[in-house]
């Protein structure tokens, strides 16, 4: 009995301070479903694509929003992501309608507008750009393409001001699973008073954000849209702003990540990198050629949402006494479907710890590897715009690799912030070279390149990316 209690309080320790490394530990030891504790809590971790089948789809309905998703209420009320039962399915119509909005060719056009802007500071300088932070330069881009769509602004004043209340919300949301002593809800503590205050700043800087243009906001914003459907269906248009800040949220937070993850990627392969230097010249020649690379840019996109699953836990909790891959599970536990372990393990992948975007290329069914590629979750509550954040990804990527030569750390320098997403320490740095400067730098001296200029913070532009004026 004190065994028990002893080695599970070593595994919440363990979690605490790494989080992906136990999870993949629990995968590879004890098998594709395996039930463990940590401090009090009862887990059922899921890694591989039947049981995660059984949670999210044939037996959704004994499971509800779980840990992490359910402390992220305090911000996000009662928007898609964390809403339950019947307030979910009149939103997501709603949703889906109001992504409508966004036309795959104008996402393009914005995100590469404000990438642009993001790498504009390098042109004066003819030094290397070194990106200390990789996550938080993508996160300004996707946040500016998610504002200019939800809302119909330019939001990178406000940015890091926002960042920091969904900052403060992934902290309070993770701590939940990391905590080994759960204090009840109605205990008043250093960590809920900061979450409390950063939501309500949330929650001014959004509405200062919509009424920035109020007289300008038509129609063709997504919130807007979401607006009158929402107001059609339920008649209640306070909803619209859990909704705005869940969209914003999801919208910027999972590309940043994904981003970040294949920026490092690229740049610490020398091989990926030669396959995607943009086609130059004319002909058919280059248009097959820039097909081949569109694709190769699918795949390594794929690639690092496989090794770096942006959400890397789907969590669950169970609400009566059900089965899941032959485990009974019971009332109140924690179950944990997790994209990463299903990512990693040797059981499904070949070589799953290795980077082979090609993976992707090879057959029928490469793209979701019969069922084993999750990134998006699954089921009725999986994501509502996969295809956006791919979309937008493949052009973010697409405008930075056709002017620059990438260098990243090598991969075993590299470690992770697990929070409610799992995305690159701040330092594991990028370095960007101007490809017509004919200056590339080698993944391996990224730590020694001197003199190149940091930019984690983009500075106001001088344009509106879609051409719109201000
Ligand atoms: C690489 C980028 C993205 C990844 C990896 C991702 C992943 C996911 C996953 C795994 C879920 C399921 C969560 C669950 O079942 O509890 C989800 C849900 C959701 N995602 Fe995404 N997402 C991405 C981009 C986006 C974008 C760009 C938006 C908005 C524009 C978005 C909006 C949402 C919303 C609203 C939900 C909740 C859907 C519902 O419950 O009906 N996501 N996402």
């Amino acid at each position: 009995m004190l065994g028990k209690l002893s080695s599970s309080l070593r595994l919440a320790k363990a979690i605490r301070r790494d989080p992906c490394g136990v999870v993949l530990e629990l995968m590879r030891t004890r098998g594709d479903v395996c039930e463990f504790g940590a401090g009090p809590a009862r887990y059922l971790l899921v890694s591989h694509p039947k049981p995660a089948a059984e949670v999210l789809r044939e037996k959704s309905d004994a499971f509800g929003k779980g840990i992490g998703l359910r402390d992220a209420r305090a911000f996000l009320g009662d928007g898609l992501l964390t809403c339950e039962d019947e307030d979910w399915a009149p939103p997501r119509r709603c949703i889906q309608e109001a992504l409508g909005v966004v036309a795959p060719e104008e996402l393009a056009a914005v995100a590469r507008g404000f990438t642009r802007d993001a790498l504009a500071r390098t042109r004066a300088d003819t030094s290397p750009l070194r990106v200390s932070d990789p996550y938080a330069f993508m996160a300004q881009i996707t946040a500016a393409t998610m504002g200019h769509f939800l809302l119909g602004v330019d939001i990178r004043e406000r940015f890091p001001q926002i960042h920091a209340s969904f900052e403060q919300m992934c902290l309070h949301a993770s701590s939940g699973m990391t905590n080994v002593l759960r204090l009840p809800a109605w205990m008043p503590t250093p960590r809920r008073a900061r979450a409390r205050l950063a939501a309500a700043t949330l929650v001014t800087q959004l509405r200062e954000c919509a009424s920035d243009r109020v007289a300008r906001v038509h129609a063709t914003t997504m919130a807007a849209s979401m607006s009158i459907g929402l107001a059609r269906v339920r008649g209640l248009p306070g909803d619209v702003q859990s909704q705005v800040a869940t969209l914003l949220f999801t919208g910027y937070e999972t590309t940043a990540c994904c981003l970040a993850w294949a920026l490092l990627l690229i740049g610490a392969s020398e091989a990926t990198q030669s396959d995607l230097a943009r086609a130059d010249g004319n002909g058919h020649q280059v248009e097959t050629r820039s097909q081949s690379r569109s694709l190769r840019l699918a795949n390594l996109i794929r690639e690092a949402l496989r090794l770096y699953p942006p959400v890397w836990i789907i969590p669950r909790v169970a609400r009566r006494q059900v089965t899941v891959g032959g485990i009974v599970v019971r009332p109140g536990t924690s179950v944990l479907v997790s994209p990463l372990t299903i990512h990693r393990n040797p059981r499904l992948w070949a070589e799953p710890e290795a980077f082979h975007p090609d993976r992707f290329s090879n057959g029928a069914g490469a793209a979701d590897h019969g069922g084993a590629f999750v990134p998006f979750g699954i089921g009725q509550r999986a994501c509502v715009a996969g295809n956006i954040a791919v979309a937008e990804a493949h052009a973010v990527l697409d405008e930075i690799l056709g002017s620059y030569s990438v260098a990243a750390p090598p991969r075993d320098e590299w470690s992770c912030v697990a929070l409610l997403t799992l995305r690159p320490q701040p330092q594991s740095p990028v370095v960007l070279a101007a490809r017509e400067s004919t200056h590339t730098v080698e993944p391996s001296r990224v730590k020694q390149v001197g003199g190149s200029k940091a930019v984690d913070t983009v500075a106001p532009p001088s344009h509106d990316p879609a051409g719109h004026p201000r």
